[in-house]
């Protein structure tokens, strides 16, 4: 595992934006698994720069997100699929047919679970998976528990997932309780790991995470086994 402290936000954001880049002029096709929340918009717009600038072209890449609230539809400005098209899809030449984010919408959640297992198999797994910490250890959605979760799943959110995500809505009331999330397997195929993470507020759990046990009550910690992981934090 390579351990990258850096000063500041902005410095997370441009190093994290090279190591995908640099994965994008590799493989033009390369699959990439995305993240949400607030960590990697920085991310995504050095990228979209980049982009802009005529340094990197997404026209023939693909992408997988991690996760989708149940419930939320791409009209919703909280989904995760409006999220991802407003803060890179939609700044980026990226074909948007070839972007996939779980439906949480779905009629059959199972089925939808299913389905996205086999769509990334499909796709020959992620090149390189982006991920954020949650304060309790979360990768994607994949909440503390007895045991890791495989495959895609439907998950309860954590009591402190939803207070941490509240900011996102008018009140805690209106977060959604569940959501998709794809699983530990599809993480872990990843060929590459790139772990951002910013504020001291993160600093416990993921010292933990990369330091402590092994344990599905700390999620995260299973990246201590995978062969290819950056993580770039920044304490600011
Ligand atoms: C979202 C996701 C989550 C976030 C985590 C941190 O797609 O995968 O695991 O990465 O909740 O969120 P922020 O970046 O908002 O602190």
């Amino acid at each position: 595992m390579r351990f990258i402290t850096v000063k500041n936000y902005e410095e997370m954001s441009k190093k994290a934006a090279i190591i995908i880049a640099a994965e994008v002029l590799k493989k033009e096709d390369c699959v990439l698994g995305l993240a949400t929340g607030s960590t990697p918009v920085g991310t995504y717009s050095r990228l979209a720069e980049m982009c802009d600038a005529g340094e990197i072209d997404f026209s023939k890449t693909r992408s997988v997100n991690l996760d989708e609230y149940v419930g939320l539809d791409v009209e919703n400005d909280q989904s995760y699929r409006k999220f991802m098209n407003v803060n890179f899809f939609n700044k980026i030449n990226i074909d948007i047919n070839n972007t996939n984010v779980p439906n949480g919408c779905a009629e059959d959640l199972n089925k939808e679970c299913e389905r996205y297992d086999a769509l990334i198999e499909s796709m020959g797994g992620v090149d390189i998976q982006l991920l954020g910490i949650g304060v309790d250890g979360h990768i994607g959605f994949n909440e503390p528990d007895s045991e890791f979760v495989m495959g895609t799943h439907h998950v309860t959110l954590d009591e402190s997932t939803i207070q941490a995500n509240a900011r996102f809505f008018d009140s805690e009331n209106d977060v959604p309780r569940s959501a998709l999330t794809m699983g530990m397997k599809a993480i872990m195929n990843a060929k590459q790991i790139l772990m951002i993470a910013n504020g001291k507020g993160k600093k416990d759990i993921l010292m933990k995470a990369l330091y402590g046990p092994v344990t599905p009550e700390v999620p995260a910690s299973i990246l201590q086994l995978h062969p290819n992981v950056t993580v770039i934090y920044s304490e600011e």
